[in-house]
């Protein structure tokens, strides 16, 4: 359980809906602290490559997400003194994070780092079990979805940046198949919240979003 006294802004959605950008910019906003909690399940895929522990070893993946202490600056992810997140945030991490997050115990383990950046002034964050499983008493919920298409060419202008030489067709696989793990995983499956607002971002410019969810923010208290 987290602290009830503690205003929480709990955001879910499908990948590239637009969540990460739109509960930075609200964390600005209201001076809050600001969760990616992709980034946890991230940074286990990526120990577990550094380490050299297979994705199919569970025993291995859970040890490292018992023993993981992340700091967050931001949007930085910092592991002993360093900001992983431009390694970790690529499209690369995205699937062996997928993986490894459909493990029960990996998910307790995480739940314990989450709650605790649950402090003074206040926390925005995102992922795809906040509303329903992690801050499940959360003051405010959002959900946000879009085309899969809009999504595949949103992913595939930041693939392009790196030049990785994926297709249009195999990034857009690749979101379809990450929805379909993610809806379905035994533990902390993504859906939507009763109370969230729901927003489909596939036409919405990004001042509109922002506007229509610090809104929501203010209705809710
Ligand atoms: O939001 P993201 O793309 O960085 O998340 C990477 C993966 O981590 C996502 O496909 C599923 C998993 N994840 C999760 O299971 N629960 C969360 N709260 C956040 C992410």
């Amino acid at each position: 359980m987290n602290d009830p006294k503690i205003p929480v802004i709990a955001i879910d959605g499908t990948t590239a809906s637009g969540k990460g950008t739109i509960a930075y910019k609200l964390a600005q906003y209201f001076g809050f602290n600001y969760l990616n909690s992709g980034a946890l399940y991230r940074l286990v895929a990526y120990e577990a490559f550094t380490q050299g522990v297979s994705l199919e070893d569970k025993e291995g993946l859970i040890s490292i997400a018992q023993n993981i202490k992340p700091t967050f600056h931001g949007r930085e992810v910092i592991i002993n003194g360093v900001d992983v997140w431009p390694i970790i945030g690529t499209q690369t991490y995205g699937n062996p994070a997928s993986i490894v997050s459909r493990i029960p115990e990996v998910r307790y383990a995480l739940e314990v780092v989450q709650h605790g950046m649950a402090k003074e002034p206040g926390l925005v964050a995102e992922g795809r079990d906040m509303c329903n499983t992690v801050f499940k008493d959360a003051q405010v919920k959002m959900y946000f979805d879009a085309d899969p298409k809009v999504r595949a060419e949103r992913r595939f202008k930041d693939e392009q940046e790196l030049q990785s030489g994926k297709t249009l067709e195999q990034i857009l696989e690749e979101v379809i198949s990450r929805d379909e793990r993610d809806k379905n995983k035994p533990v902390g499956r993504l859906y939507p919240a009763e109370d969230a607002l729901i927003v489909d971002s596939t036409d919405k410019n990004r001042e509109e979003f922002l506007q229509m969810c610090i809104d929501w923010c203010k209705e809710k208290g």
